[in-house]
């Protein structure tokens, strides 16, 4: 939609009132940046996967394809090898991830669901990049705690994805920032919430949106007060705030 109306013009004197600096105005600018630099550039198993996913019936819990673009520039920038997502619904992040990292880069996948991840499987294997999956079906803390109490995987990973229950990112994160070398990155989604970290008390919202949303704000600020990490939380799909472990 054109940026014209009147409420484009209340938005536009709120963006300057509170010092606004998202280029996101409108739906509109989102579908370009899909259009003109995501899609483009999407490589073909990714999309096919997409596709896929786009049929089945819990397609919202899919990563955007912009996020999937971001995650695999930024595996790249940070020459990521040994990897580790919660959360794969279908894979599209685990893709994105798989095609970043070298032909010996390792991700150690965990999902408490097989079935969906078998439905991407075979857009994953058709890209020649299986083989760096390691699938774990179950709940991950336990498998967290495991390697914690293992000892040797203590520091050994560069990338960590967590897109799964919301309930346990703090859970996950104590665990984690033990996991990760120092120097490499946990990146936390949906640390926006469908914008819910701002709603007033009263505003109607979705029964899971509104369970999440108080596990959500309290590791926003439990992630800003850790001085184990740096932060950074982009307004990209659902937000995400990425964590690279400085000591
Ligand atoms: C938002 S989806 C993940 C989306 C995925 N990253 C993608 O790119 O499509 C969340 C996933 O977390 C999984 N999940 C929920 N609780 C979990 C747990 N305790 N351990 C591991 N996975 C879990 C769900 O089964 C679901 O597939």
């Amino acid at each position: 939609m054109a940026n014209t109306g009147e409420g484009d013009q209340t938005q536009v004197s709120r963006h300057q009132e509170v010092g606004h600096k998202s280029l996101l105005q409108s739906d509109a600018l989102y579908q370009y940046i899909l259009e003109t630099s995501v899609y483009p550039r999407e490589p073909e198993c990714m999309k096919e996967l997409r596709e896929v996913t786009a049929k089945h019936p819990w397609n919202i819990m899919t990563t955007s394809a912009d996020e999937g673009q971001f995650l695999n520039m930024l595996l790249k920038l940070i020459n990521a090898k040994n990897t580790m997502e919660i959360g794969v619904y279908t894979g599209y992040s685990l893709l994105a991830t798989a095609l970043a990292i070298p032909d010996d880069g390792k991700i150690l996948a965990m999902d408490i669901n097989r079935e969906n991840f078998e439905l991407g499987l075979p857009s994953i294997e058709k890209a020649g990049v299986a083989h760096k999956i390691d699938f774990r079906e179950g709940p991950a803390l336990p498998v967290l705690d495991q390697m914690i109490e293992d000892g040797k995987y203590h520091g050994t990973f560069d990338f960590i994805f967590v897109d799964a229950d919301k309930d346990n990112y703090l859970n996950y994160h104590k665990r984690l920032i033990d996991l990760v070398k120092v120097g490499g990155v946990i990146g936390y989604d949906n640390t926006l919430w469908n914008g819910s970290v701002v709603a007033p008390p009263d505003a109607p919202l979705r029964k899971y949106v509104r369970y999440y949303r108080d596990f959500v704000i309290e590791l926003n600020k439990a992630l800003a007060a850790d001085p184990r990490i740096e932060i950074c939380m982009l307004p990209v799909g659902d937000g995400v705030t990425i964590c690279r472990r400085i000591s």
